[in-house]
């Protein structure tokens, strides 16, 4: 995949164990703009790379993303806290996204949790720079473990964003069903938070009668996973001519490792698309949250790092 060099323009502490890098452009080349929503690899190490989202869609001078420290980090987060330096070069990614906004002029809710805000606050500045209609929810532990607050008192967000502080339990529980009890027409909800967070809402959603396919949804970890061991199964690779019993708690990407076949991952959690394989027989069962519910639907995409097989053989094309 394609990289650029960035350097660190500024780091700055902006909420509680959450940190806000500039990322501009090491050379007198532009950026390409971020659409609302997309995200970055940032390749921390040759071996550690993680993806944020962009939080200033548009800009073609500098990428601005969050990142909030993670306990236990499995390396990325406490590497962006600790190691990385302001003026410090790294290589990055293109802006991708598997949470596009959609540019419809359906109104749109907006609902945050925790570091969730940061695709949240791409959406709301672009949403705000259309004037299309959006509300902002965003849920916090307290004023200082809220990130951006300074962005989201500006004039063109502060009349749409609610910050909802110091929620939990039971208080929270009816803040998000007050939240979702009401729809206006064709309104979307686009959502990104912590996983049980996440899906609170979505349950909520539902049960006030949202459709499934207006609420919009990304992970920063791995959704709940699905049980973990399921049936072995033999996975038969057509262009290598090769085959093997994938086995009850075995990925197929440590199989395919196993075989000696090279793939290409990055966050290993179902939630990048790096690993991403064509299927050419079999029924995957996904457990991956990159691909859309079409694609997923379609079963003619996998990804390796931590989807299955429903069926007793699964071929694919690698
Ligand atoms: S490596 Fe990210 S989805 Fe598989």
């Amino acid at each position: 995949m394609e990289t650029m060099s960035v350097k660190v323009r500024s780091i700055r502490e902006d909420a509680i164990g959450i940190r806000v890098f500039e990322l501009a452009a090491a050379d007198s080349h532009a950026l390409p703009a971020a659409a609302p929503g997309d995200h970055i690899d940032v390749h921390i190490t040759e071996d550690l790379v993680r993806q944020y989202s962009i939080c200033n869609p548009g800009c073609d001078t500098h990428y601005v993303i969050g990142i909030k420290r993670v306990e236990p980090s499995r390396g990325g987060s406490e590497a962006m806290h600790q190691v990385v330096r302001e003026g410090d070069v790294l290589r990055i990614g293109r802006p991708r996204s598997n949470f596009r906004l959609n540019d419809d002029g359906r109104p749109k809710l907006l609902i945050a949790g925790g570091i969730g805000i940061t695709p949240i606050l791409s959406m709301a500045t672009a949403l705000a720079a259309r004037n299309a209609p959006f509300r902002l929810h965003y849920f916090a532990q307290s004023p200082e473990h809220a990130a951006f607050r300074r962005q989201l008192a500006r004039s063109e967000l502060a009349p749409h964003a609610r910050l909802r502080l110091r929620l939990a339990g039971g208080a929270l529980e009816r803040a998000v069903s007050l939240l979702t009890e009401s729809r206006q027409a064709d309104e979307e909800i686009y959502l990104c938070g912590p996983a049980p967070f996440m899906a609170l809402v979505q349950q909520s959603a539902l049960d006030h009668g949202w459709p499934a396919a207006a609420i919009r949804t990304e992970y920063f970890a791995a959704a709940p996973a699905a049980p973990a061991a399921s049936a072995p199964f033999t996975l038969r690779l057509q262009r290598s001519g090769l085959s093997t019993e994938v086995a009850s708690h075995e990925t197929i990407l440590a199989a395919l490792r196993r075989l000696g076949l090279p793939v290409r991952t990055s966050c290993e959690q179902g939630i990048c698309g790096t690993c991403e394989a064509r299927v050419l027989s079999g029924t995957p069962e996904h457990r991956d949250s990159y691909l859309s519910e079409e694609e997923s639907r379609s079963g003619r995409k996998i990804c390796v790092c931590v989807s299955r097989s429903k069926g007793r053989e699964l071929v694919l094309d690698l």
